[in-house]
Formats: C-alpha cells, structure tokens, sequence
C-alpha cells in the first residue's frame, strides 16, 4: 500500500514533530503507507488527497453514528458559546448520568475522558472496595494503555508458558516488572483455569476484568456461559466482576454486553460510542460499590471528566440509540457477513467469521471455532493484511491489523455494502491467485 503525495507531504511533515509520525503506535501503516486524513463525511472518510474510503475503521470503533452527525453537532454547539470546562457539576452531566444508568440497568456513574482512565479507575476502585490488590485479566484483552494493562495483550504464544503456570509478557518496555506481580492473565473462554486460579487465589484478586467478546482479537466470542461463569464466582469470592464495555458499550445493543449477553457485571466501563468519536467515558456500577467513591472514601478526579461539550455529545448520541438507531449498523453488518461467507466458501480458503453484527471479525484459520487468543495469533495474518491492503486501495478501509474487527456504522448503506463486498470479492481473488 502507498500513500498519495499529499498524504505523503503531510506525513513528513508529521514525523519531524510527532514521534512516528502519530499520536498512537496503532496508526502507524509504515513510511509510505501512513494516510493522513482530511475529514469525515456519514460513513465515509477523505485522505489529503481527497482520495474517498467506505470506512470501517471509524476511528478504532467510536463512530458508530457516522462522522460529522447533524444532531450532534448542533447539541455540541447549543453548549459551545457557554464555555466547556468549570470542573463543576453541570446539567447536561445529569441528564447524561440519568439516560446511562437507565440504559445500561447501573446505578451510579462517573465520567472520565478515555477508556485507558476509566479501566484505570474501575481497577482502583475495585481494590479499594475489596482491600486486595490482584487484578486477573485474560490473555488478548486490551483495556487500554495503563501498566495494569498491558500484560498478555498479544504475546508470542510460545511465550505465555503451560497454561497451569503461564507467564505474563509485557507488551513493551517502560511497564515495570514489578507491576506483573499484581496481574494474572488466563485464557479466555476457560472455565477450568479459571476456576482452579481462583480456588488457589481468590483471596488477593480485586477485580476479574473482562472483555466481554475479544474485540482487540478479530471479535473472538464467549463460549455459552462463560460471562456467566464469571459472575457466579465473582459473587461466590467476593471479587468485583468489570466488564470492559468500551468497544462493545452502545454498539452491540444500547444496554452493551450486559444486555447482549444478559449477564450483570458490578462496575462496567465506556467509552468509543458513548461520544460517537468525542472524547466522554464513565465508569458506571452497582451503588454498593461506586457509592464508596468519594472524599475519605474512594478517589478518583480528574479536571475534564463531564466537561459539557463532551456531555453534550453523549447525551445527543445516548438520545439517537435509544431511537434504536443502532439496528441499521446491525442490518449492514449481517449483509456483510453474508455476502464474506459467499466469497470465502468459493476461494477455498479456510476462514471463521465472528462476531456481533455491528463489529464482525474474520480470522484465517483451519479452526472450526476462535474461543481464545491462541487461535488468532495462530492465524494467517498474511493473507489478511493482503486482503486488506487491496481493499484500502481500493476504497475500503478496515483497519489493516488483523485484531481489529469490522467497525460498522448507521451511516453505512445498501449501496456501500454492495461496493465493499465487490471490492472485497476482487482482493480475495488477487490475493489467492
Ligand atoms: C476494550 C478496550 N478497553 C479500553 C480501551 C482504551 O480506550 P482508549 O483508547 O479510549 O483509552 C480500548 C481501546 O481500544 C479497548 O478496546
């Protein structure tokens, strides 16, 4: 793949005053490849070129609603002349806590900015509320940028060891060591290690946090009564069960996960679609637990979190999903399925598509089944970052990096599928030619 020479200008530019060239290691696509944009318009996004992609990156997964929503834009801007930060309470905060708590069936919510801050601040609570201090995650969880998160993320898996002593692998330098001494990290879908785990340590773990479906691992889906298996002995040890919301939160159903899969965590966290693309998360929960956050009680601050512009644009989004707006990123989402199935069963290549509607998955395996992040790292990556590089330029624009699922939005028409599918059509015979 390779950039236009706009793209290109832009870029250079970039590298001499950004570090790579980007404000996060995921977005680098290499020196020739790395588009820089121009602007959004519904489901489409302009490069510096005015080069048009069909997009399905939506800017890692927030944009559900499309880019440039009218009735959000109009909301931000009823509230912009008032000014944005007070660090006060304001009003939109409790329109916005209301409809939330509603929504998801929580009790109490606070607001942060980002998904990594309210990963972050859910763990915190979780060990104060419990007075332990071991967080135990599953290995292919992404739960932002924070040291406590980033163990077994996407490790070698020659490198997590036997899975009744695995390792921990830090996805870097810089995260201390010592910080992995207060982490475990099991294999999704795995109710036996899981449970032996917790019989030997459930009393030094806080918090189980939990991607619902791996949404950092091509959408990798729970086994039957996995969630529910982790509710039950959360409950049983007394551990807080998180539910890490902020890929699946107002996208796979307005309620989340928790409606999705009809299973209730104590504290889940948001993000991405709870502010189509503005930067708005919340840590929401059950009272008994988030009622502990306050002064001498439980800290958590911060100088931006419900600043009103931010609220402002979860409330108009919050409003558009309780519209059941989210049903026509689902209907786009099940055509694009069928359409990948119809293709992929001609090419002869061995595939699983995976997945809730709105944020599908396709891994390159001989496995019937993905139920853990072994059988994406076992995966062919190859044939589909191919795939995909085609598909960029050719106008469609999934994220390159095969962990990264089909972000679908309500913007995305009948007319796109077609186009996409086409297109998609065309890169599977290139590349298996
Ligand atoms: C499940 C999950 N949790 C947390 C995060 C971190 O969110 P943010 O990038 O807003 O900090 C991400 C980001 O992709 C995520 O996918």
């Amino acid at each position: 793949m390779k950039s236009g020479t706009e793209s290109k200008k832009f870029f250079d530019r970039a590298c001499k005053v950004i570090p790579g060239g980007v404000s996060s290691n995921f977005r680098y696509w290499g020196d020739d490849a790395t588009l820089v944009v121009d602007r959004g318009e519904g489901a489409y996004l302009y490069d510096k070129d005015n080069k048009k992609y069909v997009d399905y990156r939506l800017g890692f997964g927030p944009v559900v609603l499309g880019h440039g929503r009218p009735e959000i834009s109009k909301h931000i801007k009823e509230v912009l002349d008032k000014g944005n930060c007070f660090a006060m309470t304001n009003e939109y905060e409790i329109r916005v806590a209301e409809k939330l708590t509603k929504m998801t069936g929580t009790d109490l919510v606070r607001f942060t900015n980002t998904g990594t801050e309210a990963t972050m601040g859910a763990m915190r609570i979780a060990r104060a509320y419990t007075g332990r201090d071991k967080i135990l995650k599953f290995d292919g969880a992404y739960h932002g940028f924070h040291d406590y998160s980033l163990w077994n993320t996407y490790p070698p898996t020659s490198g997590v060891g036997y899975i009744n002593s695995p390792f921990l692998i830090p996805q870097g330098s810089g995260i201390p060591r010592s910080v992995g001494d207060l982490m475990y990290s099991l294999p999704f879908n795995n109710k036996e290690v899981l449970d032996k785990k917790l019989k030997e340590r459930w009393h030094e773990i806080a918090c189980i946090i939990v991607e619902p479906l791996l949404g950092n691992q091509a959408s990798i889906m729970p086994q039957d009564g996995f969630l529910d298996f982790i509710r039950e002995k959360c409950t049983e040890y007394g551990i807080v069960m998180i539910m890490d919301e902020v890929k699946t939160g107002f996208r796979i159903a307005p309620g989340g996960a928790q409606e999705y899969f009809h299973v209730k965590a104590d504290i889940a966290t948001y993000a991405k679609c709870l502010g189509n693309g503005f930067p708005v998360a919340a840590i929401a929960g059950k009272r008994e637990i988030m009622g502990e956050v306050g002064p001498g009680k439980i800290p958590h601050g911060g100088t931006y979190g419900s600043n009103m512009i931010s609220m402002a644009a979860a409330e108009a989004c919050l409003d558009l999903y309780a519209a059941g707006e989210l049903k026509k990123a689902d209907a786009h989402g099940k055509k694009l399925k069928q359409g990948w199935k119809t293709i992929l069963d001609k090419s002869g290549l061995a595939y699983v598509i995976q997945g809730p509607d709105s944020m599908p998955g396709i891994i390159f395996t001989n496995e019937e089944k993905c139920t853990e992040y072994k059988h994406w790292a076992q995966g062919d990556h190859d044939t589909y970052e191919k795939i995909i590089h085609y598909c960029i330029n050719h106008g469609v624009m999934p994220d390159y990096d095969s962990r990264e699922p089909w972000f679908i939005s309500t913007a995305h028409t009948d007319e796109d599928a077609d186009f996409v599918l086409g297109v998609f059509e065309d890169a599977v015979k290139f590349v298996n030619r």
